[in-house]
């Protein structure tokens, strides 16, 4: 009885008083329900002593499935389901149905490894199913390679759906700020700047609420249990049954599964078996501080990839990058030209009738020589500030030519291509007219965040703007406002539900086993600062892999050095020494790629293994904006 108490108190960690009462109670309750159900072995040594297995009814909870997937796979993938509790602190409330892709051990099984793509909202299932020959060319042959749709996500039911109908969601975005970003004059000393800001903030506040309202009224009674704590509580469960009871836990996550990796780790530190997580952001104040303060953090090394973006195109020359006018000009030279567009555009939009969706590059509000978000239309329904269409392009330096190239076609007065040719490199399977990722992430994101006490704390559009300037003037010139398109969060305070549990820390754990964390060195939405975070916070229960490459995790571009070092911790339980710092083969711009015809079979294949879940990964964490391009 004392030992679940610990545990599920040890587990809830509320940082605020009156959430720690609220957990307290909820504790209490359930002691009640755990002494019923739950009958501990002697000699357990779990920190997660969520499920006694023996007693949860057979055939309901911890039930798999595996079918064959209802599109073609590659021989060795299947998909399934494992019904879980909807709610680990009340069994009688129903189940979830957690969708499972699977790509099997080609030899002696180790055990399995759970994939998450990040988001959140992203589909581990289609990773999986997609890619889970490549992973396993990376993590080897002895796991089976488990991609799983969280809560809220994908195939999993229930399914964030807050809209009447998808249509209904589009509509509702169209000509919005959540459209067309946010347009700030470069002008900040201008205090019509600063109002045409707190103007744009006050619709996004209503868009929020009114969403937030909708998930309240449609999906009320399953929203409280997609946090990121109780997904790590499913991983806990699916472990257990695809695995054993006493199976470590492995993992692999990318982008927000950095956060699900931190929070697993943490949670379950006597549970670890192989973790890398790839991509880092922070755990800290992803728990700690509601998501407007959340993005300043994140763009910190933004200006470092935009600024590497600039040299490698002039490096290249205008046969490859067209925005440079010469071999080897001054990078800020290009730059300068950008931006003189971005002030053209500003003046007079630039109609482009000739687009699959014909519409304008357009910008909006206040006067000022300066923009940094302007609305682009896309084909079908979709608007596009132009800056935050570069600021996505940076996740992806393989698709830097393809950016320069609509970049500087729009630049000579023609946006058509720029309209329609968003991302094609990641082609995509047709329309699928939902917005749902957008809904599901805030389901994760407001459970994980702590909620505002009472309306006090509401953050007004005032201050939301001030952040916003702020970020503009000391973090990133270029990219201060447009993460809110890119990473659609905020408006937690309309959110009408709180989770059962939200975990806070603390982050310092020591491990089963130390984890292997990877940052890049000029990631765009992850910076570097974030993995040596982690990194500091898990001390030697974890090492650091540093990629010397621009790019939104370490597959962005290709790095043999870095995919062998994950290979050598998954398939040989070697780590590198901390802070190893490795260098990509592939450089920006380089569209011959003629280092790889010195490669050995072996080496070549490992790249591509990479730049395949690359693909998948922009894909996955793109799938909204995805949605459209053929
Ligand atoms: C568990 O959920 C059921 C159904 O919603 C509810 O009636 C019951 O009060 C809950 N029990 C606890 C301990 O919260
Ligand atoms: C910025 O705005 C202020 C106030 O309107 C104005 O005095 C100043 O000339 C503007 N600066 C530029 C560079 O346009
Ligand atoms: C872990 O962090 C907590 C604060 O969150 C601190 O009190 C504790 O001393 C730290 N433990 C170690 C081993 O550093
Ligand atoms: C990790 O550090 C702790 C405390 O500094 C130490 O007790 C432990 O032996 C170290 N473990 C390894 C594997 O180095
Ligand atoms: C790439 O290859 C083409 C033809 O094979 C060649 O014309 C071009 O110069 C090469 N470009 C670079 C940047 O090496």
């Amino acid at each position: 009885m004392r030992k679940e108490k610990e545990t599920l108190e040890e587990l809830g960690q509320p940082s605020t008083g009156r959430r720690r009462s609220q957990i307290n109670i909820l504790g209490a309750l359930l002691s009640i329900v755990f002494c019923a159900f739950v009958v501990f072995k002697a000699g357990d040594r779990l920190s997660l002593n969520l499920l006694n297995f023996d007693s949860i009814p057979r055939g309901t909870i911890g039930r798999v499935e595996w079918h064959k997937c209802n599109y073609p796979t590659e021989t060795g993938v299947d998909c399934g389901t494992i019904i879980v509790p909807l709610d680990y602190f009340n069994y009688t409330k129903g189940i979830s149905i957690i969708a499972l892709g699977r790509y099997k051990a080609t030899a002696k099984k180790r055990g399995t490894v759970f994939l998450n793509p990040g988001g959140p909202g992203g589909s581990g299932v289609s990773l999986a199913t997609i890619t889970g020959k490549f992973f396993a060319e990376i993590i080897g042959p002895h796991y089976d390679i488990v991609g799983f749709d969280p809560r809220g996500i994908g195939e999993t039911l229930p399914k964030v759906q807050c809209f009447p109908h998808p249509i209904d969601q589009h509509i509702f975005r169209a000509n919005t700020v959540f459209e067309q970003g946010f347009s700030v004059s470069s002008n900040l000393s201008d205090p019509r700047t600063r109002e045409h800001l707190i103007e744009q903030q006050r619709q996004f506040l209503a868009m929020k609420k009114t969403q937030a309202e909708l998930c309240g009224q449609r999906m009320s009674e399953a929203l409280p249990y997609m946090g990121t704590a109780t997904v790590v509580r499913d991983l806990f469960l699916m472990t257990s049954m695809l695995d054993d009871h006493h199976a470590l836990i492995n993992y692999w996550g990318g982008s927000y599964g950095t956060i699900l990796g931190a929070y697993l780790v943490n949670m379950v530190p006597d549970r670890i078996g192989k973790v890398a997580i790839d991509g880092v952001a922070n755990p800290v104040l992803w728990a700690d501080k509601p998501s407007h303060y959340w993005h300043r953090e994140w763009i910190s090394s933004i200006e470092d990839t935009f600024r590497w973006f600039l040299r490698s195109c002039s490096e290249a020359g205008p046969g490859v990058c067209p925005l440079a006018k010469e071999k080897n000009e001054d990078p800020n030279a290009i730059d300068e030209r950008i931006l003189k567009f971005l002030d053209l555009l500003y003046e007079n939009p630039l109609p482009v009738p000739n687009a699959r969706r014909p519409g304008y590059l357009t910008s909006g509000g206040a006067r000022g020589d300066r923009i940094y978000a302007i609305g682009v239309a896309t084909k079908i329904d979709e608007l596009f500030i132009v800056i935050a269409l570069i600021m996505i392009y940076m996740e992806n330096p393989r698709a830097w030519p393809r950016l320069s190239q609509i970049l500087a076609s729009a630049m000579a007065g023609d946006g058509t291509a720029m309209l329609n040719n968003l991302l094609p490199v990641y082609g995509a399977s047709g329309p699928d007219l939902s917005f749902a990722e957008d809904l599901a992430r805030l389901a994760v994101t407001c459970l994980d965040s702590p909620p505002p006490e009472d309306e006090s704390e509401f953050p007004t559009p005032e201050l939301l703007a001030d952040i916003g300037l702020e970020t503009i003037r000391d973090v990133s010139k270029h990219f201060g406002m447009s993460t809110t398109i890119s990473e659609p969060d905020g408006g937690c305070q309309f959110w009408p539900v709180r989770g059962p549990e939200r975990f806070t820390g603390p982050w310092n754990h020591t491990l089963s086993n130390p984890i292997l964390i990877v940052s890049n060195t000029a990631d765009p939405v992850t910076p570097i600062a974030s993995g040596r975070l982690v990194n500091k916070l898990l001390h030697n229960s974890s090492r650091l892999l540093i990629q010397n490459s621009p790019g939104h995790g370490s597959m962005a571009l290709s790095s043999l050095c870095s995919i062998k070092a994950i290979r050598a911790y998954y398939d040989d339980g070697i780590l590198p020494q901390n802070e190893f710092v490795c260098e990509s083969e592939e450089q920006p711009f380089d569209i011959n790629r003629s280092y790889i015809s010195t490669l050995s079979e072996t080496d070549r294949r490992l790249l591509e293994a990479a730049e395949k879940i690359s693909e998948a990964l922009a894909e996955s964490r793109l799938r909204p904006w995805l949605a459209y391009t053929d």
